[in-house]
């Protein structure tokens, strides 16, 4: 595969797959990041004389077309940052795409409406997937693919298009891989990972298998109370995984085997219902109410992950602490964000929404040593698998 910088696209046309998923609520972008990340890849292409064509996802839409999970107003922040109109396409294949394509000039950009909006993007039936993608690659001479946090996904955009055209990786795909590479080849040690969020089976895989890669391993968010009741205790009515509970006891028994530290938290804080209003207490983990539900990891939990993360000279995180959004329970959150900001080594925030949130919290993305626009995606690299979107761009 050809280095972007290298080829020749004067009055080419670019078939660009971004990753643009963001958080939007009632038509407004709550966190931008993702498109923001996604305009270097956009302005080499315009400076190389191209015309693009951006296809990106929004959401996991079921139905076909829905207003919630339209990309018109991600269209028109694109245009915003650019200083350019953005055309839009309101359909994704089609004659009027094909008649909005031919009429494109170099240096002009084109949006197609959420790729997800036709079931064959996200199809298991791979002829239904490549019927698809070979409508897609009429549109274009040459694919780029950008789109880190979906290059885990098998679609058609992804996966079956670069394989119709010539291809090349975008500059964030080139910088995510650079930086995850670092973390699963050689990372400087100590290595800590700090996880979060709610589900514990969603993360199971890569945990087992940094086990046997980090020194520092620090858990929290919702996820946190299936390993406190595989180690006994009450949990009260906090999240929990019944069914992983024993998977949870050996995770614990392969963290001491291989040396692994393993940092629970020591104190938790609970409420008596998940709301933002309701009335926090801090207690200790052998201590929670059996009528009340743990929101965030307590004070001396989060300083205690603190200071062992700013040990490391890798820290990789993924996941928050506790229910961020809601401010009585967002300090375990923000402790362990600002210790990623200490860190003297490299320092990664992985997924989109785990990006989300130190940005909501006030911190800026040059605090940190690279922010990944990968949720799912760099887990799963992390995780040593094989990425659909990599191995299409021979990278994988
Ligand atoms: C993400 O948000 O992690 C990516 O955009 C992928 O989205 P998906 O999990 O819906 O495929």
């Amino acid at each position: 595969m050809p280095e972007l910088s290298t080829v020749d696209l004067k009055g080419k046309r670019v078939f660009l797959r971004c990753d643009l998923n963001v958080p939007i609520k009632d038509g407004v972008i709550k966190d931008d990041g993702r498109i923001k990340a996604s305009l270097p890849t956009i302005q080499l292409l315009l400076s190389k004389g191209a015309s693009v064509v951006i296809a990106a996802h929004l959401g996991r839409p079921k139905n076909g077309p829905a207003a919630e999970f339209s990309l018109a107003p991600i269209a028109k922040r694109i245009g915003e940052l650019l200083k350019q109109e953005v055309k839009f396409s309101q359909e994704i294949t089609g004659n009027a795409v094909a008649e909005m394509v031919s009429s494109l000039k170099s240096g002009e950009i084109l949006l197609l409406e959420n790729i997800r909006f036709s079931s064959f993007e996200t199809s298991k039936d791979d002829v239904e997937r490549e019927n698809f993608a070979k409508e897609l690659a009429s549109y274009a001479d040459f694919y780029v693919g950008d789109g880190f946090g979906a290059v885990h996904r098998k679609h058609a955009s992804v996966f079956d298009l670069p394989k119709l055209l010539p291809h090349a990786a975008g500059s964030l795909i080139g910088a995510e891989v650079k930086v995850l590479k670092t973390l699963t080849e050689k990372p400087e040690r100590p290595y800590g990972v700090v996880l979060g969020g709610a589900k514990i089976s969603d993360k199971l895989a890569v945990i087992e298998n940094l086990l046997s890669k980090v020194d520092v391993l620090a858990i929290g968010g919702g996820m946190v109370f299936t390993f406190l009741k595989a180690q006994g205790k009450e949990i009260g009515t906090s999240l929990v995984e019944n069914e992983m509970l024993d998977i949870v006891k050996e995770l614990i028994e392969k963290a001491k085997e291989n040396g692994v530290l393993l940092l629970l938290p020591t104190d938790i804080i609970v409420a008596p219902s998940f709301s933002p209003d309701a009335v926090p207490t801090l207690v200790s983990v052998d201590q929670i109410p059996v009528d009340q539900m743990g929101l965030d990891i307590g004070p001396n939990s989060a300083e205690k992950f603190a200071s062992e993360i700013v040990k490391c000279k890798t820290v990789f995180w993924n996941g928050p602490m506790g229910v961020f959004e809601f401010p009585n329970f967002a300090s375990g959150t923000k402790t362990v964000g600002q210790a990623l900001t200490q860190v003297k080594g490299i320092s990664v925030v992985g997924g989109g929404d785990s990006a989300a949130a130190v940005r909501a919290l006030g911190f800026q993305d040059s605090q940190f040593g690279y922010i990944s626009t990968g949720g799912g995606a760099s887990l799963e690299y992390l995780e040593g698998k094989k990425l659909p979107g990599l191995i299409a761009l021979d990278l994988g």
